[in-house]
């Protein structure tokens, strides 16, 4: 998200070879991708590589599907844009996402029903001790919700290069459209019956802009917070409370709950104080009208998370990466 912060040196790398050479002469540095999720809270002294790794490479290809790798650098929106144009199904529900294809297995990205998981083959990362390239299979990622192990063990650890997915071609390919704000649409659009892959590209395009805002025009860093995970028991007591709370299956014992929706009922969609606010059509979404310090963004997300807390017993984690700020787990601690 857009702030206003000092940092050492910017260095776009194009290349594994830019990469090495960038690590090898800097300490410590942050590593982002186009940063859109990520959020400066602080002037640091590190410096910040830029992985602008470009490349699209077919590896392999039968009847059935097609295996394609992509640098990091690649835009994400612009690679699912590519898979249409191919006639390739597995990402079109993960349309217009921002970012770039580095940071996608990071937080396995996931929208309307699908994540990277579900197409993911593997991850090419380089050490950062020994400057050396690995590639890691997707289930060596340990991916989960908004989660992997790049965000966890290997963190600081590793730089992602690249990412290989598993795209299907016509005939071999099951359209998600379950999610229902989808069906909504495609009925809206008259093509429920038989839709293709750009039908529910086209939906969730249409679907993300009525309710997100454009980070290029209002800087934001899409939801803020994770939707937190429960067990069954806290939901059903709480659902006495407020029968209207969503929910959504995670296992036998636990369910996820929106935490836009919590934000929203602690009176706080739309809420603003400055320069910085909820959306107004999507409590989750933290935006910034024109603050250039970030900490400002930091104080919000802390004071949503109190009252979310006070109203619900719930502690919301951030999903945004977050630089120079070691506030954002105050409020968790809190019994
Ligand atoms: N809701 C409210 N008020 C709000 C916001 C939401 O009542 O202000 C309710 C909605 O009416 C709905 C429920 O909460 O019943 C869920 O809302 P929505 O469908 O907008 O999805 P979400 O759970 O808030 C998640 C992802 C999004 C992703 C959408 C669609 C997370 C943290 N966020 O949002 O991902 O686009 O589902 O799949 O899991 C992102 O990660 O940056 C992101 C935008």
């Amino acid at each position: 998200m857009r702030t206003s912060h000092r940092c050492g040196e910017i260095i776009d790398v194009r290349s594994v070879e830019e990469l090495r050479e960038a690590l090898d002469r800097t300490e410590d540095p942050i590593i982002i991708g186009d940063g859109s999720n990520v959020l400066f809270a602080a002037d640091t002294d590190r410096s910040v590589i830029r992985n602008s790794i470009l490349y699209l490479n077919i590896v392999s290809e039968t009847d059935e599907e097609l295996v394609v790798e992509v640098g990091a650098g690649n835009d994400w929106h612009e690679t699912v844009l590519w898979a249409l144009s191919q006639n390739l199904g597995g990402i079109e529900n993960l349309s217009l996402i921002p970012g770039r294809c580095g940071a996608a297995p990071m937080q396995n990205i996931g929208a309307y029903g699908v994540e990277i998981a579900d197409v993911l083959l593997s991850v090419d990362v380089l050490d950062r001790s020994s400057l050396r390239q690995i590639t890691m299979s997707v289930e060596e990622c340990e991916l989960g919700y908004r989660d992997s192990i790049f965000k966890r063990e290997l963190q600081d650890q590793v730089v992602i290069t690249g990412i290989a997915l598993r795209l299907s071609k016509a005939g071999y390919h099951t359209l998600k459209t379950t999610y229902g704000a989808i069906e909504v649409k495609l009925e809206s659009m008259r093509c429920s019956l038989e839709p293709t892959i750009n039908d529910i590209s086209e939906a969730v395009i249409a679907i993300r802009r009525s309710k997100l805002p454009d980070p290029k025009e209002i800087p934001n860093c899409g939801s803020f917070f994770k939707n937190p995970i429960i067990s069954k028991e806290e939901f059903s007591i709480l659902a006495e409370r407020y029968p209207d709370l969503p929910s959504y299956h995670v296992d036998q014992d636990h369910v996820k709950v929106p935490a836009g929706w919590l934000i929203d009922r602690s009176g706080l969609r739309g809420y603003r104080r400055g320069d910085v606010g909820t959306h107004e059509r999507q409590a989750l979404v933290l935006v910034n009208y024109g603050e250039p310090d970030g900490s400002r963004i930091i104080e919000l997300a802390n004071y949503i998370q109190e009252k979310v807390f006070d109203q619900f017993r719930i502690a919301i984690e951030p999903e945004v990466n977050l630089i120079g700020s070691a506030s954002m787990h105050l409020k968790l601690s809190r019994p």
